[in-house]
């Protein structure tokens, strides 16, 4: 399909059909994704893909605890662990996870309490000897190591795309990631920047829904005309 098509209508996909998606399609994806620019040309990226079925509900139940707190935040009307937020909201509203699990519990469950029945999963490593952080000694929240990782995670993305396939990147776990860690046996300079989500979709949405370019693009300076 034409790259700018792909780009403008590759939709998070969060359900699957029981297709498997085999290791060699595995690899194709991560052959294209390879080539994704990240800093220095370090390529701090590691992967696992995980199949085993205990794995992955270790996976799930990292997943799971930041998922109902991601719920009760939302739900007050908060961007959940905004690094500038206001922290006493985020206290109460933290307070109504325990009713999000509650009520998940109480029903058939969604793509979260069902993620290890995902056709695969692909745990995104960053390996911190290798990762280029040039903001790593600024007092703000820390931002441009993962700009390292997330181009190669978009590029499996859209290379599933063109195989049919579809999925979508999520950092719920984490919230759990020394868990994680340990169930896939992953050394401790490394962090968990993602787990991808991949399988044959159900249905690929295209339309997506996103802010016009002048919403967020000025001209010279922050408060220059939008672009
Ligand atoms: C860095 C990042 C983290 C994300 N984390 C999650 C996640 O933990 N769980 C999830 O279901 N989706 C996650 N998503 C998917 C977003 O919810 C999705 O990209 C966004 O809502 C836009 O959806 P759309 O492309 O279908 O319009 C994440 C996406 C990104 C880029």
């Amino acid at each position: 399909m034409e790259l700018i098509d792909a780009l403008r209508t590759t939709g998070a996909v969060r359900a699957f059909t029981d297709e498997p998606v085999p290791d060699e399609v595995v690899h194709r994806l991560l052959d294209t994704a390879r080539f994704a620019p990240n800093g220095g040309n370090r390529q701090a990226w590691k992967v696992v893909v995980v199949r085993d079925p205990d794995r992955k509900r270790a996976v799930r139940d990292a997943y799971l605890p930041g998922w109902y707190q991601y719920l009760a935040m939302a739900a007050a009307g908060l961007t959940p662990w905004a690094p500038v937020t206001d922290l006493e909201a985020e206290r109460s509203a933290l307070a109504g996870a325990g009713e999000q699990a509650a009520a998940a519990a109480a029903g058939p469950g969604g793509f979260a309490e069902h993620l290890d029945e995902v056709p695969v999963l692909l745990v995104l490593l960053a390996d911190l000897r290798r990762l280029a952080a040039v903001d790593r000694d600024f007092d703000r929240y820390t931002l441009a190591g993962g700009a390292s990782i997330y181009p190669f995670a978009w590029s499996i993305l859209l290379a599933a795309r063109a195989e049919g396939l579809a999925g979508v990147m999520t950092t719920m776990a984490t919230r759990h990631e020394p868990e994680v860690l340990a169930a896939l046996g992953v050394p401790e300079h490394f962090a968990l920047a993602a787990v991808l989500a991949v399988g044959r979709p159900v249905h690929q949405p295209t339309r997506l829904r996103r802010e016009p370019v002048a919403s967020f693009a000025t001209v010279d300076a922050f408060d220059g005309p939008p672009l």
